[in-house]
């Protein structure tokens, strides 16, 4: 099949590259000259584990190619992706769909013959009407149908998830887009990934449901993790203990800082805005979107007490930046709420994350940067987990402990055993673990 895809960003740029892997004629298309220029140099413009090796060998064989120039591959392609960004407005906390809007506009005057226009990035529900409509009153002789084909991949394993997702949804409102919605997927298709075809407003709908669910399951473990602290119990294994029963599952169970990254909290609010638009709130939505942002920087409240309540004039060691491990991505990133909220009290960071240090760098000021774990930690009175990096979780905690002024580890990501961390004599502070000291003790060892 001939595929266009308009937007070479996270989800264009990998959607695009696995179609090519599938077998399909690719063009990605952007306005970005630059970012087009460095992917024709064979530069990928995010860190995202595997993308470069799968774009090289999909370019060389003839199947990927990447172009500012909208109007040529659009009237060729059989189907046409949109998979811009969605920003949040500014002001609101719609999802800002000027970009899709502008794509439908250019798709319109550029298609020739039946093509299916489809919409990747994730778009408020109605959008697919609302592009349908652009495209009539633009090209009155266009002849189309619009399909919604929301994406799931996650950062860090996006290639992973994107060949072999749980389930691949398509909403059409024109039964001619059925076939060629199930020939783009035919190799996912035959490998009995199951593909739901819903209503376009339906589908539209699932993507953000998937979201706000998982934000909401996040959040609720977050939430259940503080109440550890208080009773004394452990919430490692209360989401064992809950999520072993199939009705609940084990995933996206994982206390933390609060959940980030560029989906969740732009989805769940743009979610929140379209419910209250329609009279129909969800309050289980609202209260997630206000938990989760109190608790980043109640995180920094966490650091100061397990460094015995000040940290004025003190050294911070901060281990990972990014809003989880395996990309450079720093969007709504807990790291950022929680060094702002250490400096405000008047520690100094030293920080250190693998592939974040240039994303965080416009974003955080007076922070230094470290160019190890060990580096970072020199002279600290805690180093504190942020990001679940490997590289972080086999430190040798005895030379960590050397070179720190103060043995505090505080481990946001649990990805620590507290006797393990206690018996390389560091006091250990995770997140909802029954073997949380007293502050009072903890004081007394820092000091
Ligand atoms: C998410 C969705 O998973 C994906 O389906 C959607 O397409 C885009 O949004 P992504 O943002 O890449 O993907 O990352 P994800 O792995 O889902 O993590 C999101 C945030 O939740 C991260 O900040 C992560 O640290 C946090 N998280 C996740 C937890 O705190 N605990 C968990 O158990 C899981």
């Amino acid at each position: 099949m001939r595929i266009v895809m308009i937007g070479s960003g996270y989800v264009g740029l990998v959607s695009g590259a696995c179609f090519a892997d599938f077998g399909h004629d690719v063009v990605c298309v952007d306005k970005d000259a630059a970012k087009i220029e460095k992917l024709n140099a064979g530069g990928i413009p995010i860190f995202e584990p595997g993308l470069d090796a799968l774009v090289a060998k999909n370019v060389a064989a003839g199947r990927l190619s990447f172009t500012t120039d909208l109007a040529g591959p659009v009237g060729e392609a059989e189907v046409v992706f949109i998979g811009v960004g969605t920003p949040t407005r500014r002001g609101d906390g719609h999802a800002d769909l000027s970009y899709v809007h502008g794509a439908a506009r250019e798709i319109a005057a550029a298609i020739r013959g039946f093509t299916v226009i489809v919409t990747k990035s994730t778009v408020p529900v109605g959008t697919g009407d609302e592009v349908e409509r652009i495209i009539r009153e633009t090209n009155p002789q266009a002849d189309f149908a619009v399909a919604s084909n929301p994406e799931f991949l996650r950062e860090g394993a996006a290639i992973e998830d994107f060949k072999r997702p749980d389930r691949i949804v398509v909403g059409i409102e024109d039964e001619r887009a059925r076939a060629p919605m199930e020939q783009v997927y035919r190799p996912l298709y035959l490998n009995k990934s199951p593909i739901l075809f819903t209503r376009r407003r339906t589908s539209e709908l699932i993507k953000y449901a998937a979201n706000a669910f998982l934000a909401m399951k996040i959040t609720f473990i977050n939430e259940i993790a503080d109440l550890c602290e208080k009773v004394g119990a452990d919430v490692q294994e209360v989401s064992r203990g809950i999520g072993l029963d199939n009705r609940i599952g084990s995933k996206f169970l994982h206390a933390g800082p609060g959940y980030g990254g560029s989906c969740f909290p732009k989805d769940t609010l743009a979610l929140v805005k379209t419910a209250q638009d329609h009279d129909s709130p969800l309050r289980l939505i609202e209260t997630t979107v206000a938990i989760n942002d109190t608790r980043k920087r109640a995180m920094a409240r966490k650091v100061i007490a397990a460094m015995g309540g000040d940290v004025r004039g003190r050294t911070v060691a901060i281990l990972g930046l990014t809003f989880k491990p395996n990309t450079d991505d720093m969007r709504e990133a807990p790291s950022i709420s929680i060094i702002q909220a250490l400096q405000d009290a008047g520690a100094t960071i030293r920080a250190y994350d693998p592939e974040g240090i240039d994303a965080a760098r416009p974003l955080l000021d007076e922070v230094t940067y470290a160019t190890s774990a060990y580096d970072a930690a020199q002279g600290a009175a805690a180093t504190v987990i942020v990001t679940e990096w490997d590289a972080f979780r086999a430190l040798d905690l005895g030379r960590l402990r050397d070179v720190m002024a103060a043995p505090v580890l505080v481990d946001l990501r649990n990805i620590y055993v507290p006797a393990d961390v206690e018996a390389a004599g560091l006091r250990y502070a995770g997140i909802g673990r029954a073997s949380e000291r007293d502050p009072a003790d903890v004081r007394e060892a820092a000091e």
